[in-house]
Order: structure tokens, then C-alpha cells, then sequence
């Protein structure tokens, strides 16, 4: 059974968590989302359907499972305002970067917490979303909380020490792919291909590829080789991206999100406290 969901924070992540639900299924009596603006509150339940509220306890009260789907800045303020009415059977599924299970147990003593990293391919259900537990989060919980995430994507369950490293790798690494689909389309169309066709060739060969290694056996290394001929033009490419850092450039990236994740989730514990 698809259990009941109050989604508090109908913005970007919340609506995409709200309309992957509906497509998963979900009966939209079983789904409440919460508002804080009349006009979001609006616009949100034309796009998803969903019954959209202006009191974030009336959403959470008496749901299974409660998603938090404001910015991390607002979550003290909304965890005051549900603290009277959720109880030891519902769990807290939260999606805001740096907001710890620790500090979630310290305001609601008790109660089954859930703490995540998803990304924005969620919003077509292709989303990759890591998640821990905290100390009341039982399997039950924590299955209930995969049900809801996995709505909208793969999800994989890790400890919480490793989200930092998370959020840089799948939270960020929608970016990563936007940017390569950037320059790769400019040098297309630096190499004469008009702009329609140099998008099209460069949005299909990351999407087929992606597919590809996300459905194959075969490492991106073997995939790799097998489309590099000794003397070729992916060796000749290959050879240009591996002699300008490439790959030290990646690490780089993923160890300054990383730390920028570390720093974030630091100066949030402190807001959250003060
Ligand atoms: N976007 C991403 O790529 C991504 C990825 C992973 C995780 N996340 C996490 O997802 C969370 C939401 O991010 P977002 O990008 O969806 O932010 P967003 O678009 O700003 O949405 C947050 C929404 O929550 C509303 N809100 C704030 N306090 C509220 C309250 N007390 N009651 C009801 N609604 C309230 C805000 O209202 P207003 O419209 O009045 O501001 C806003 O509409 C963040 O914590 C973020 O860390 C986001």
C-alpha cells in the first residue's frame, strides 16, 4: 500500500516530488502539499493537482510519511510549526542539503527522521537520490521513505558522513552534464553545424550514452575503449582532454563541492542553533 504523503514546500523539488508521485500512482487524496504564499499555493495545486494548503501542520498532520521541501534556511521556523502534531509513527523525510539527523532529533524528539540527497533529473523520474536514517527510523520507515523517493528514481541507501561527498558527486553532477552539453554544442557549432542540429546531436549523444552505461555491464572505461581505435578520432579527442587535466579538473570540482557541502552544512547547524 502506497503510504500517504504531506510534501511541506511546494517550490522546485517540492512539486517534482509531488507530480513523480502522482505518475508513480499515488491517489491524490493520499497527497497534501503545503504553501506558505497564496499565489505559489495556487500554481501549485494547478500543476499538480494536489490539494495545496497554507498551514504546513494541517499537510503533515496524520501522513505516513512528511517530506521537508524548504531551503535549508527555513527549515527551523517549519519544524516549529509541525512539532505539535507529528507523532512516533509518521516519518520525516527530509531533502535539505546540510540540515543534519542530529539536528532534526534535537527539535523533534522521537521521531523517525530521514535524511536525503536528491537531484533534479527527478523532475522525469530519472532522479538518483541518496538517504540514511536516523536513530527511530526503523525498516518499515526507512521502506516507506524509499517508496517515496524512489517515485521519482533510483535511490541508494548510504550513511550520513558520505552525503557531503553525495552532493557533489549526484546532488551537483546534473551541472557537471549541463556544462559539458554547453561546450560540446559551441564547438559544434564552431565546427559549422547549425544550432538546432549541433543541440540535437549533442542532447541525444549524452542521453544515449547515459543509457547506455547506465544499462550495460561494461565499466565506462570498457565503453570507453570500445569506441577508441588506435590512431582514431576519439583518440585524438581523448588524447586533447586527458593532456589539459580533464580528469584532475573533476577532482578538483567534486573535492571543492565537497568541502562547499561541508562549509554549507557547518554554517546551517549554527543558524539552526542560534
Ligand atoms: N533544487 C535542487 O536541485 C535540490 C537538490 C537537492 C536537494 N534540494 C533541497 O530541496 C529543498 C528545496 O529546494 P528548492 O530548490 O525546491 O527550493 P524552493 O524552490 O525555494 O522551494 C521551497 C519552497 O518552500 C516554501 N516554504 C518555505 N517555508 C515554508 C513553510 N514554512 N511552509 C510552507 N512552505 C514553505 C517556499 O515558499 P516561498 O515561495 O514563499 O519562498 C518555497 O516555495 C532545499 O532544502 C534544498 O536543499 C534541492
Amino acid at each position: 500500500m502506497k503510504p500517504s504523503v504531506g510534501i511541506l514546500g511546494a517550490g522546485s523539488m517540492g512539486e517534482i516530488v509531488a507530480r513523480g508521485l502522482v505518475r508513480a500512482g499515488w491517489a491524490s487524496e493520499d497527497l497534501t502539499l503545503a504553501a506558505r504564499r497564496p499565489e505559489r499555493a495556487r500554481e501549485a495545486e494547478f500543476r499538480t493537482g494536489i490539494n495545496t494548503v497554507l498551514d504546513a501542520a494541517q499537510a503533515a498532520q496524520g501522513k505516513r510519511v512528511v517530506v521537508i521541501a524548504v531551503k535549508p534556511r527555513d527549515v527551523p521556523v517549519l519544524l516549529t510549526q509541525i512539532a505539535d502534531v507529528v507523532t512516533a509513527d509518521q516519518v520525516i523525510v527530509s531533502l535539505a542539503a546540510g540540515i543534519t539527523l542530529a539536528l532534526y532529533e534535537e527539535a523533534l524528539p522521537g521521531i523517525p527522521i530521514v535524511r536525503s540527497m536528491p537531484n533534479t533529473p527527478a523532475a522525469v523520474d530519472e532522479g538518483m537520490t541518496a538517504y540514511c536514517g536516523g536513530t527511530h527510523a526503523d525498516e518499515p520507515a526507512m521502506s516507506d521513505a524509499a517508496a517515496v523517493l524512489g517515485a521519482v528514481g533510483e535511490t541508494i541507501r548510504l550513511s550520513e558522513d558520505l552525503l557531503d561527498a553525495v552532493t557533489a558527486v549526484s546532488g551537483t553532477g546534473p551541472a557537471y552534464v549541463f556544462l559539458l552539453a554547453e561546450a560540446m554544442t559551441e564547438a559544434a557549432i564552431r565546427e559549422g553545424l547549425p544550432h538546432h542540429a549541433a543541440e540535437r546531436l549533442v542532447h541525444q549523444t549524452l542521453r544515449g550514452s547515459g543509457m547506455l552505461l547506465a544499462g550495460s555491464e561494461k565499466s565506462a572505461f570498457r565503453l570507453r575503449g570500445e569506441v577508441t581505435s588506435p590512431g582514431g578520432t576519439t583518440a585524438a579527442a581523448m588524447h586533447v582532454l586527458e593532456e589539459g587535466g580533464f580528469r584532475a579538473l573533476m577532482e578538483d570540482a567534486i573535492q571543492a563541492a565537497t568541502h562547499r557541502s561541508h562549509e554549507l552544512g557547518e554554517a546551517a547547524t549554527e543558524r539552526f542553533r542560534s
